[in-house]
Order: C-alpha cells, then structure tokens, then sequence
C-alpha cells in the first residue's frame, strides 16, 4: 500500500467528562487503542488542547485530524459549551489545534461526528447521545443538517432535554425514573421528526434498560471516534460558512 492511500486520521471526541483519541485508517478502522483523559476540571481551550496533544503524541504517527466539540461548531470554531469553559465561545479551534499538531484539522458538533459513525445513509435518522450532555444530529439520506442542539429545546416541566436527561439528573433521581424520561424523549422526538431510525450512543446510553422497537439503535460511545473518517469523505459536504 502506498503511502498517499493510507493516509491516518487521529480521530478526537472531546466530552464534558472525558477526552478520547483513536487513530483510524484510510478505510476508517481503528489502528490504535483507544486512549482517554478525565477532562480537565477547569475546561479551558488551553488545557484540553494540551491533553489533546499529550494524547496525540501517545497514540502514534497521523496525517490529518477529525474532532467533535461538545456544543455548536461552525467553519472551525466552536460557538457555544454549555458544559466546557466560556473561554470557548467564539474559539478557533480547527486553527489553534493545527498550530499545535502541525498538521490539517477539521472540527464538527461531537453528536454530529458520532451520527456520522453510525448511520445508514438512508431516510431520516435522527441521532441523541446520553452523556454528560443531551447531543442530537439529523440525517436525511446521509446528508448532516448540523448542529441540531435538541439538548437545550424544551422538553417537559419546564425544562430542556439536557436538564431532564443529563448525568448529573441521572445521579439524582436514579435510572427508574431517567428510564421512563428516555422513554418519552423517545415518543417526543419520534412525534417531531417522524424518523426511520433513532441512534442511541454516549457514555449512559449502557443504562438505558427499554423494550425498543427495531428502528431505534443503541450505539457504542466509540462510534463517536469513528465517524471522525467521515469529515475527510468528498461527498460528506460539511458546510464550512464564514459569517
Ligand atoms: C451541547 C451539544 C452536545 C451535547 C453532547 C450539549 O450540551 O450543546 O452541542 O452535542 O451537549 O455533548
């Protein structure tokens, strides 16, 4: 094989809980383990780009770098964090990161990189993740409708999804009740988006303890790493506007 048709991707998810790297190959395999930091309890800019360069520099040799960024991501930069640092709103990162790796970035929402990893390509799909935050993505045929942020919709009793479903309300109030909230989240977006298939992934998707019916899927958390090779794919247009 030669070099120009293996070209290796580091592939980064960054969470409010955690940040993880993987490498994957030109045909989007992993081909490193899969590597992982708390997140930095004061989740600057400066110090989770400095765990993802410790990360990077464990993990092995790349040419190129995917990232998903747990709020709004727009040409590079990332416009909110409702559960990082403020530092972060308005924050180049797809810049700052190629400064620090010397080498090509591309940044996208990290449920927008998850559902990459984990859709079929056809009719509606609608992804959430259950994590520290509430993430969501849409796909129609394949194609991202980005930065869906459901997380921070209403959801019910006066409060968003991320409020009703988050890790910290899942500690207070236990997986009975976090179970049965699932349950109607489920109903709620299946009445808004009438989607083919519904993805479940992030860290607590595992506590989801629910009869499910075929369209919807629950999804390993490294699906989030491995749809970092799809930023890099010709027909996978991510729309990169300047404002
Ligand atoms: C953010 C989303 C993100 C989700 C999961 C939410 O708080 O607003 O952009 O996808 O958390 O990390």
């Amino acid at each position: 094989m030669t070099e120009s048709n293996n070209i290796r991707t580091l592939s980064v998810d960054i969470g409010g809980s955690g940040v993880k790297v993987m490498i994957l190959n030109q045909q989007g395999n992993p081909i490193s383990d899969r590597l992982r930091v708390n997140t930095p309890s004061v989740g600057t800019p400066t110090s989770i780009i400095a765990e993802i360069v410790n990360l990077a520099a464990q993990a092995g040799e790349f040419e190129r770098v995917s990232v998903g960024f747990p709020g709004v991501v727009r040409s590079g930069v990332t416009e909110t964090a409702a559960n990082l640092h403020p530092e972060w709103i308005g924050f180049d990162l797809a810049t700052s990161l190629t400064q620090h790796l010397n080498k090509p970035v591309r940044v996208i929402n990290d449920a927008d990189m998850q559902g990459l990893g984990a859709i079929a390509g056809r009719g509606v799909e609608l992804v959430i993740t259950l994590g520290t935050g509430f993430g969501s993505a849409l796909f129609i045929d394949g194609k991202l409708v980005p930065n869906l942020e459901m997380g921070h919709h209403p959801f019910r009793k006066g409060e968003t999804y991320e409020e009703q479903l988050g890790r910290s309300t899942l500690e207070d109030i236990g997986e009975k009740k976090w179970n049965n909230r699932v349950k109607k989240a489920i109903a709620s977006l299946q009445h808004l988006f009438n989607y083919d298939y519904l993805y479940i992934g992030g860290g607590e998707a595992k506590r989801i303890n629910l009869n499910l019916p075929p369209n919807i899927k629950l999804i390993p958390n490294v699906t989030g790493l491995l749809g970092g090779i799809a930023l890099w794919y010709d027909w996978q247009h991510i729309p990169q506007i300047k404002i």
